[in-house]
């Protein structure tokens, strides 16, 4: 899995995540929230057609795509390995066409709605006053595959970008919410796919609670996690509990057994070193400082230590937080944390309990590069319960879709 992610791709990402922060501001100014914002209504649009399971209905929203495909100039082609199960692609050809292509996968169905649950009824695509736009597929994955292509209209119609180097291909694919065996898997075994020559996968990712901008792909996600100890004060000739510095102390010995635990899997020969989840103490921060170094007789009612953490994209990140809420920094100890993680790396495989097409994509081997994207959106999805977007984080999304494209074809691909 760490040999998908080649040295290249980690630096288009950082710099990747720095363009997306300089540009949001934009955004708005070019894409003014009105009700009749024609983007706002192709993605509702797309949110009626019924592609929930148990009987998802393909031909409607693939002839609405084609329409769509066809209106900003691109070309599309459907594929139907198994009958009433179209995958389809659209085509921006490149000016390059020897050089690997980039893929932008989404799926066509959702998973099933319960109406009396909702609010709104999940096929309305209702929007509300608040900008929150209601539908079955609204996060998954609705809001990509239009973005995709609202991405393309802009660099089209915005940008003026008429050619990229490499051909974009976009796919819209069935089943995959019930696994993709009739979809991308048929499609990822096909000679058309093979002819595609792609070189690079840009799938879905999970819906993000906040407007963070995640990216995952297959790498360890760094966490600086920052421990501190607070504690009873006294003199250095007296043994008392529940210092500071024995509250991190024992701390410390935790994260030492854990990190040994680990360490030793790779000392063994059982886990490669970007297998394991590496903890390194970066810094111990105490002590009362005096004119020529610290106070030997003192003992100090606070203490810190920093850890440069780093998570293998099988682990979930869930699993590390509660270690550090309950065991090496527990509140019970007079202890609080904090931690930065610096990108949200995760991979998502058969071994995380969703699933995307890009397992299936990923098991094309080392030669292709996939990247999931995650959905911006204000509530996670919980299957049987509402899905929503918010207007505001669909233009961002958007916009923000859109330079990724415009990165891609310009600063990346040259180096894939
Ligand atoms: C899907 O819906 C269209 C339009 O309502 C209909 O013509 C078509 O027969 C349906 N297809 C299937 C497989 O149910
Ligand atoms: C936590 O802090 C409180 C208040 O200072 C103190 O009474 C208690 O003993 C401390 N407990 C530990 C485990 O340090």
């Amino acid at each position: 899995m760490g040999d998908l992610c080649s040295l290249s791709i980690s630096i288009s990402i950082s710099t990747f995540l720095i363009l997306l922060l300089v540009f949001p501001v934009l955004s708005t100014q070019q894409q003014p929230e009105e009700e009749d914002n024609p983007v706002i209504n192709r993605f509702q649009t797309y949110l009626r057609f019924k592609t929930a399971h148990p009987n998802p209905n393909y031909t409607v929203p693939v002839s609405f795509l084609i329409s769509q495909a066809r209106s900003i100039g691109l070309h599309t082609r459907t594929l139907e390995f198994v009958p009433g199960k179209p995958v389809l692609i659209v085509t921006w050809p490149g000016s390059r066409p020897d050089l690997p292509s980039i893929l932008f996968n989404s799926h066509l169905d959702s998973v099933p709605a319960e109406p009396d649950k909702w609010i709104h009824p999940p096929f309305s695509g209702v929007r509300t006053a608040d900008g929150r736009i209601y539908g079955r597929g609204a996060q998954d994955d609705k809001c990509i595959g239009m973005q995709y292509l609202e991405a393309i209209r802009n660099l089209r119609e915005l940008w003026g970008y008429k050619e990229p180097t490499r051909t974009v291909h976009l796919s819209y694919v069935p089943e995959e919410e019930i696994g993709g065996l009739d979809g991308a898997a048929k499609f990822v075994a096909s000679k058309e796919f093979e002819e595609l020559n792609v070189g690079f996968v840009m799938d879905e990712g999970q819906a993000s609670p906040n407007d963070d901008f995640r990216v995952f792909y297959a790498d360890r996600s760094p966490w600086h996690v920052t421990i501190k100890a607070t504690g009873v004060p006294g003199h250095g000739c007296r043994m008392f509990d529940d210092s500071a510095m024995e509250n991190l102390m024992i701390s410390i010995e935790l994260i030492t057994q854990f990190r040994d635990s680990q360490f030793n899997l790779v000392k063994r020969g059982l886990a490669a070193h970007s297998q394991v989840i590496s903890v390194n103490p970066v810094f111990f921060d105490a002590g009362i400082l005096t004119s020529n170094g610290f106070a030997m007789n003192m003992q100090p009612s606070e203490a810190s230590a920093g850890f440069d953490i780093r998570l293998p994209p099988t682990v979930d990140p869930e699993l590390i937080r509660n270690r550090i809420a309950h065991e090496w920094a527990p509140a019970s100890r007079n202890m609080t944390f904090q931690y930065q993680l610096l990108v949200a790396l995760v991979i998502k495989t058969k071994l995380l309990s969703c699933c995307t097409e890009a397992s299936i994509l990923l098991l094309k081997g080392k030669e292709l590069t996939v990247i999931m994207l995650m959905c911006s959106c204000q509530h996670v999805l919980l299957p049987g319960k509402e899905e929503l977007v918010t207007l505001e984080l669909k233009f961002l999304e958007n916009y923000l879709q859109s330079l990724s494209l415009r990165f891609l074809i310009r600063t990346s691909a040259p180096t894939l």
